[in-house]
């Protein structure tokens, strides 16, 4: 896909994953709108978004018609997300209800309510997790694998109903960030390039499949 004249939203890239994506985009000169949680920090080309709030979401996205038309070539990363309990072994209610708002509920909404606006999203990609697969055989993170999991289930939807949009999930591996900690083999910048290169070469990517940071599709 070019680039150049595509815009590419990507969700939570104050730091981890998601700046080293902005980064790169920065330094391609593509277009793009990213996301911080806290509103006062007011960076050009990033807009507040508090993914666990309705009002947030709908301000966000009112807030990008400044940036895009109808007609807008689009990328949408759903990159923001929670891990709370990685480590946990018991599954603690009001940690599942946070992880599925945030990593489930407000991913669906956001993405629900760009693709009624936005016509020309020509690709969709949800950052998802080794957690999140049914061949999983982890007990800690119960939380986070299940909101993850129902996140695959949409990805997949999405595809069958829209067929005319990419739309795929996209495990980044153990990522060093503050979700995947110091001891972590993979740099966020990896990954960034791994997956631009994955955008860039969306011609080859199969829609309602799995990526895998280096290792390309894999199995769901
Ligand atoms: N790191 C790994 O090993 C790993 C492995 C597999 C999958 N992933 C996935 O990759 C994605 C990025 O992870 P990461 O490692 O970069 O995590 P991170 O360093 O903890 O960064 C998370 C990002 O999400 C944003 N975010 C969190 N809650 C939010 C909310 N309520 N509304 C809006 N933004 C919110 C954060 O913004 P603030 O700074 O404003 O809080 C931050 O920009 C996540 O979806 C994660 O599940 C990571």
């Amino acid at each position: 896909m070019y680039l150049k004249n595509t815009t590419t939203i990507i969700t939570g890239s104050s730091r981890g994953i998601g700046y080293a994506i902005l980064e790169l985009l920065k330094l391609k000169k593509y277009p793009f709108i990213g996301s911080y949680k806290e509103s006062n920090l007011n960076t050009d080309g990033y807009l507040p978004l508090n993914i666990g709030s309705n009002d947030s979401i709908l301000e966000f996205v009112s807030s990008c018609e400044a940036t895009l038309s109808t007609t807008t070539p689009i990328v949408l990363i759903n990159n923001a997300g929670v891990g709370l309990d990685i480590q946990d072994l018991t599954l603690d209610i009001s940690k599942l209800k946070t992880s599925l708002d945030i990593n489930l509920l407000g991913t669906v909404h956001l993405t629900e309510l760009l693709l009624e606006k936005y016509p020309n999203i020509n690709m969709i990609i949800n950052l998802t997790s080794d957690f999140s697969l049914f061949g999983n055989t982890y007990v800690s993170g119960p939380a986070y694998s299940i909101s993850k999991a129902g996140l695959n289930f949409y990805t997949v939807w999405l595809s069958n109903k829209y067929t005319n949009i990419k739309t795929i999930g996209y495990i980044p591996g153990w990522v060093k960030t503050s979700m995947g900690g110091v001891e972590a083999p993979i740099a966020a910048e990896d990954v960034a390039m791994d997956l631009i290169n994955l955008i860039e070469h969306s011609s080859k990517v199969i829609s309602g499949k799995l990526y895998k940071f280096r290792e390309g599709l894999i199995r769901w």
